[in-house]
């Protein structure tokens, strides 16, 4: 991921600044800051007061098609995708030509029995099949090495399932060319990388004989549940050589091989390596901050922080890969509106929508520095708070 991170703490408020984007609903905001604002309501309804083809980027997480039901609601498998579709046509008219729908969706599991649910992919079929409004320009995971291993039935007490590792990230497009560049996202080569570029090469294995490591074949009796997704071919303790890191970056292995028999494997990493790693469609991200500036505010007014927050890498990813300053950002189920606090800090503007008012009302946290949610012994409670800022 490129070098894009903000502060963690707002250093002053921007709240109730008037941005611009306010103008483009009729309903009243229940806040705005400089860059954006956020909407109390049902986004069906909100989508449709927003004019045609004005937003660049939606990226979101639906409540996903899950048994048990959530703190904030959830539809059931079998009505899932009908629900869903209602909300994507609504996108799918509110986006720019070159614009994109970014879906964080979680799979689910049979009722009863340890076999998957396919309402996603079936989700997926209706959304860029034959008759489904989008393309699918590229297919994405989040693995998250920090998920818990749930369902317990399968996979801690009969053990007879996998962690579930990843959450699948769908990227789609209005057209066959919505505005990406991978330029705007690169990663930096690890330092064991950077390291065997500046000293050369030692010629080890060719990449088609990867040295795959033993360790699914000696698993340890109390190690940890695996996930359903890992890298077979990065070890910890194996250093790529130049083939490896010509092949990961699509070098074609013929090619590979013909510089290597010619001794000139580095020269032709020089030719071809960009000074930076295009990143994978695997985003490796952690849930698990718990010192950010969110949790510390939800504590310090004593109200329950929204319990499925995005971790703010990937909002943040999308964003930078996907839209320039100034572009219009909207979340169409914001929860905690990480993803509107992450614009705002890359200058992005944005729209909130969120139909539960307690989950709105911490979001607004996000944008109020720590001294202002402070209370002295004539505030008792966050609507004191709250109103001394409105
Ligand atoms: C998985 S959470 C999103 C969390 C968010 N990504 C974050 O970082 O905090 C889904 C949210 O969608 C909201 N929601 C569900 N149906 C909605 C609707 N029809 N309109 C607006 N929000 C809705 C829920 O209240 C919930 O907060």
């Amino acid at each position: 991921m490129s070098g894009i991170t903000g502060p963690t703490e707002p250093s002053e408020s921007t709240m109730d600044e008037q941005s611009d984007v306010m103008n483009l609903l009729e309903s009243e905001p229940y806040y705005t800051t400089e860059k954006g604002a956020a909407y109390q309501g049902d986004s069906r309804k909100l989508l449709d007061e927003l004019p045609k083809g004005e937003v660049d980027l939606i990226v979101t997480s639906p409540p996903f098609a899950l048994r048990r039901e959530k703190a904030y609601g959830n539809e059931s498998p079998e009505e899932y995708n009908e629900w869903f579709m209602e909300f994507a046509e609504k996108a799918y008219r509110v986006l720019a030509d070159d614009g994109s729908l970014v879906i964080d969706i979680g799979g689910g599991w049979t009722k009863g029995v340890p076999t998957r649910s396919t309402y996603h992919f079936e989700l997926l079929t209706e959304l860029v099949g034959e008759d489904g409004p989008f393309h699918l320009a590229q297919e994405m995971y989040w693995y998250n090495p920090a998920k818990l291993p749930t369902p317990a039935q399968w996979v801690t007490i009969e053990r007879i399932r996998l962690k579930d590792a990843v959450n699948h990230v769908w990227w789609l497009s209005k057209t066959e060319r919505p505005d990406a560049d991978n330029k705007r996202v690169l990663k930096e080569y690890s330092d064991a990388q950077k390291k065997l570029m500046e000293d050369g090469y030692e010629d080890k294995l060719r990449p088609s004989e990867h040295n795959i490591s033993d360790k699914f074949d000696k698993p340890k009796e109390d190690g940890a549940i695996r996930p359903n997704f890992w890298d077979i071919v990065e070890s910890p303790d194996e250093i790529p050589d130049f083939g490896d890191i010509l092949h990961d970056a699509g070098v074609s292995d013929d090619l590979i091989q013909a510089a290597g028999e010619a001794d000139k494997l580095d020269e032709l990493a020089r030719l071809t390596l960009p000074e930076d790693k295009i990143p994978d469609n695997v985003l490796e991200l952690a849930n698990t901050a718990s010192n950010t500036h969110y949790l510390n505010a939800c504590k310090e007014v004593d109200l329950d922080p929204h319990p499925a927050r995005f971790p703010r890498d990937l909002p943040q990813f999308f964003i930078q890969f996907l839209t320039q300053p100034d572009d219009l950002v909207v979340d169409i189920f914001a929860g905690s509106n990480m993803t509107g606090w992450v614009s705002e800090q890359m200058n992005r503007n944005w729209l909130a929508f969120e139909y539960q008012e307690k989950y709105l009302r911490t979001s607004k946290l996000r944008f109020m520095p720590m001294e202002e949610l402070k209370r002295d012994e004539n505030q008792q409670s966050f609507d004191d708070v709250i109103e001394l800022t409105d």
